[in-house]
């Protein structure tokens, strides 16, 4: 199957789709089917999570993904698609220090074509390093799914008062220290709304209410094929329709309407 020169979306189409105010949609993936069919109904932004750890390995966590897992399959989904931005993992491991970092940072980009690294937690010297090396990175905030040994189960995070100040904080920062998109991962969503209007970058978020730039969902759980229990933010876009391509067609006008996340899928 031949490719069409369309162009790629770019940091600077985000910034501009904030600026609007237009949503920015996004989902997981992993290959080059899914990764197509994505792309081709406009999906603004695949990312290629540490997630696959569970959703396509069977882990129980996504602590035991290598760099090498997400070379694969970002270079599976960077193949197959013409417009959708590509976001990479760093998984677990592979930024405890600036050098490390870049490094994997740069294969990924260079290797596999990914436009943006995202990596987990407020790592301001980290993020300010790949940053000087031409690198664009995508903070996550929130819930840290690297750190469940620490934190011990997966539950929204920014409920007290303590909590939200230390995550605003932490979304200036990653802001000052150089990050071009931040991701909130189950944060209330009035301190969703209140980090999405005071930063310039765009805010995606996931569990974090509907005022984000933009929402990203993990593809198998909206499409309702993950194991165990369902996140309350996710939501079963096959209930709708008995296709997949028009599970992922309305999910995507449902980001770009705000019509998801209902007040029944935030905190
Ligand atoms: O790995 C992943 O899929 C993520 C989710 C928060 C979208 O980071």
């Amino acid at each position: 199957m031949h490719q069409t020169s369309t162009t790629l979306l770019s940091l600077l189409d985000l910034q501009a789709m904030k600026r609007r105010q237009e949503k920015i949609s996004s989902l997981t993936a992993y290959d080059a089917s899914f990764s197509t069919l994505i792309d081709a109904i406009g999906i603004d932004i695949i990312l290629v999570g540490d997630s696959l750890g569970m959703v396509i390995q069977g882990q129980r966590t996504t602590l035991p993904v290598k760099l090498e897992d997400i070379l694969y399959h970002t270079r599976c989904v960077t193949r197959s698609r013409n417009r959708s931005l590509v976001i990479a993992d760093l998984p677990f491991m592979s930024y405890c220090t600036p050098e490390q970092a870049a490094i994997n940072a740069g294969r990924l980009l260079s290797e596999a074509e990914a436009q943006i690294v995202k990596l987990e937690g407020p790592r301001f010297e980290i993020i300010r390093f790949l940053v000087d090396q031409g690198i664009p990175v995508c903070a996550h905030l929130g819930l840290l799914p690297q750190s469940i040994n620490l934190i011990g189960e997966y539950r929204v995070t920014g409920q007290t008062t303590k909590d939200a100040e230390r995550i605003l904080d932490q979304a200036y920062e990653v802001e000052r220290a150089g990050a071009s998109l931040l991701l909130l991962e189950c944060v209330p969503a009035e301190l969703a709304k209140e980090i999405t209007q005071q930063l310039e970058i765009p805010v995606i978020g996931i569990g974090s209410g509907v005022d984000c730039d933009g929402q990203v969902l993990v593809l198998y759980d909206m499409l309702d094929i993950t194991h165990g229990k369902k996140p309350r933010f996710t939501k079963n876009f096959l209930l709708e329709t008995n296709s997949i391509a028009e599970a992922i067609m309305l999910y995507h006008q449902s980001v770009k309407n705000a019509t998801f996340p209902a007040p029944e899928h935030s905190y």
